[in-house]
């Protein structure tokens, strides 16, 4: 817990008491007790070792499943619509799931790699607000031949020709082309439509398989499989904060 302390609604929220909503409604039928206390405040700050009661039943405190961290395998949505299963969500465990979890940011269907889930929407704005220049990292394997003055188009903010727009300068490294195709890395610090496989199209090639690896300093764990998801660590949360 932080050192100021965490609301008393998304203490709640994530330990599986309810959505921001649903909780809030139990604070508000005082049917949440603080140390003995019903109490109708939903910003009452709670800094740890607090005996939170609902409905006279303790909520055991846990660890904070505010963020996920998820490995995503090929062939799953980041869509809550039902017409597009399968979803991200049919992986994610039943301990960890909540009606307010949600993707930080979309991945295509094809892509692989990082991506980030929260309950919390101050996290995603931080992450995916282009202003705030969060940096991610995707492997490209592509058909094709980049043109030979791609890394400069690319840093210098290249125009998209399909809708006239310019993207931020992002970073094309680690070019390895040969006949017929071949393997970059693209860094972006912004989220446009399709970005990658429209700037690698515009840029003479085609993306063949994508994998998201990196956000902002926080590569992805190890310890996660394709398909698997777990809870951020606070050393990892404030890695996906700070720029690599
Ligand atoms: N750019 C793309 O084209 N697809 C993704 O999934 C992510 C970035």
């Amino acid at each position: 817990m932080s050192p100021t302390g965490e609301p008393l609604d998304r203490f709640l929220a994530r330990r599986g008491q309810g959505s921001w909503a649903g909780v809030r409604q139990l604070i508000h039928r005082s049917r949440v007790q603080v140390d003995g206390v019903a109490t109708r405040r939903y910003h009452q700050r709670l800094l740890g070792g607090e005996r939170v009661e609902v409905d006279g039943v303790v909520v055991a405190d846990g660890p904070d499943t505010t963020v996920l961290l998820c490995h995503k395998p090929a062939g799953l949505a980041c869509s809550r619509d039902p017409d597009d299963i399968p979803l991200i969500y049919s992986i994610v465990p039943a301990a960890l799931d909540h009606p307010d979890l949600h993707t930080c940011g979309r991945l295509d269907r094809s892509t692989t790699g990082l991506i980030v889930l929260t309950i919390d929407g101050a996290v995603t704005q931080r992450l995916t607000d282009p202003a705030g220049k969060r940096w991610k990292r995707y492997r490209v394997v592509f058909a094709g031949r980049l043109a030979d003055d791609a890394v400069e188009r690319v840093a210098a903010g290249m125009v998209l020709p399909d809708d006239g727009t310019c993207c931020r300068p992002a970073r094309l490294r680690e070019v390895d082309q040969q006949e017929g195709g071949g393997r970059c890395t693209l860094e972006l610090c912004e989220g446009r439509y399709h970005q990658v496989k429209r700037m690698i199209l515009a840029l003479g090639a085609r993306v063949e398989a994508l994998h998201r690896d990196r956000i902002g300093s926080l590569e992805l764990p190890a310890d996660l499989a394709p398909g698997q998801m777990r809870a951020a660590s606070a050393a990892e949360l404030a890695a996906l904060e700070r720029d690599a």
